[in-house]
């Protein structure tokens, strides 16, 4: 604390009481000895804790999607891309962990395997994801976990969008056609922004696991690692809001 910041009210919170920082602190439980897994923990941790806020600030934007108040939908989308685009810029910290010395504390880490993360997969269900391949893949380590199924069950992002593009009067279309850039252009084209921002999240995962595990090692999880990843970069959560470029290129809707 500097010298003339405000002393806190007796019985007030501190700086290390308000964050919990005793508890947080000593959530970090290396299995091995070894030097680097802390910075392993700490990377999947913080990612963890930024899929919180994204998904606590996608229920409001839901909710703004719902109660048709585009400018505040569009207030939260643009700081879930923020937060998307920190998850990603932090794993450059973990293309500082050589492969050798991956090695030696891999064997400690079992099964476990950033698959299981529900908050990710919720996450995917909630922005849009529902190929049978996906629920067939969550179906896998028993039954899906009710929080998972309830964004399964729910519309995706898209469709809430397009309904209150209709409540509106409004096409998806005429966004791209009409007069200028409003309000709902920059929504679509924050959700758009989305749809990429996961997708460099994917994409700069697969390039860390290629660059530690070589582009055909197996994962913990079982998957054939890298070259499995690389097909989830090619996935897409948003189909109409990409059909609406093709039709202003000669193409088949
Ligand atoms: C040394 C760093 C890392 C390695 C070697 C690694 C490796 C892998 C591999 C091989 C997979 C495929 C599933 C499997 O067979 O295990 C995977 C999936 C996954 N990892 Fe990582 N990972 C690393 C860092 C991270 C970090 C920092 C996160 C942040 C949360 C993360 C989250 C995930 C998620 C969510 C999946 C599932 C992706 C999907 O199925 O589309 N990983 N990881």
């Amino acid at each position: 604390m500097t010298p003339d910041a405000p002393v806190p009210a007796a019985g007030g919170p501190t700086y290390g009481s308000y964050l919990a920082l005793d508890t947080l602190l000593s959530l970090q439980h290396p299995l091995s000895e070894h030097p680097d897994e802390l910075l392993f923990i700490v990377v999947h941790q913080s990612s963890e804790l930024w899929f919180k806020v994204i998904l606590f600030e996608q229920e409001q934007l839901v909710r703004q999607l719902e109660g048709g108040d585009a400018e505040r939908a569009l207030w939260h989308l643009e700081r879930i891309n923020r937060l998307m685009r920190i998850v990603s810029e932090q794993l450059a910290s973990l293309d500082t962990l050589p492969p050798q010395r991956f090695a030696e504390f891999r064997g400690h880490l079992g099964t476990s395997s950033g698959q299981q993360s529900v908050q990710f997969r919720i996450l995917e269900a909630a922005s849009g994801r529902r190929e049978p391949a996906f629920v067939e893949l969550l179906g896998r380590q028993g039954p899906i976990p009710p929080e998972i199924q309830r964004h399964l069950d729910a519309p995706t992002l898209e469709s809430r969008f397009l309904a209150l593009l209709s409540r509106e009067g409004l096409t998806l279309e005429a966004l791209y056609t009409g007069p200028g850039p409003g309000t709902h252009y920059f929504l679509a084209e924050a959700l758009l922004a989305f749809e990429q921002e996961f997708a460099r999240w994917r994409f700069l995962h697969m390039q860390l696991v290629e660059r530690i595990l070589g582009p055909m090692t197996s994962g913990t999880g079982g998957t054939l690692g890298a070259s499995y990843l690389q097909r989830t970069t090619m996935l897409k959560l948003f189909p109409e809001l990409w059909r609406v470029r093709k039709r202003f290129h000669g193409g088949e809707e």
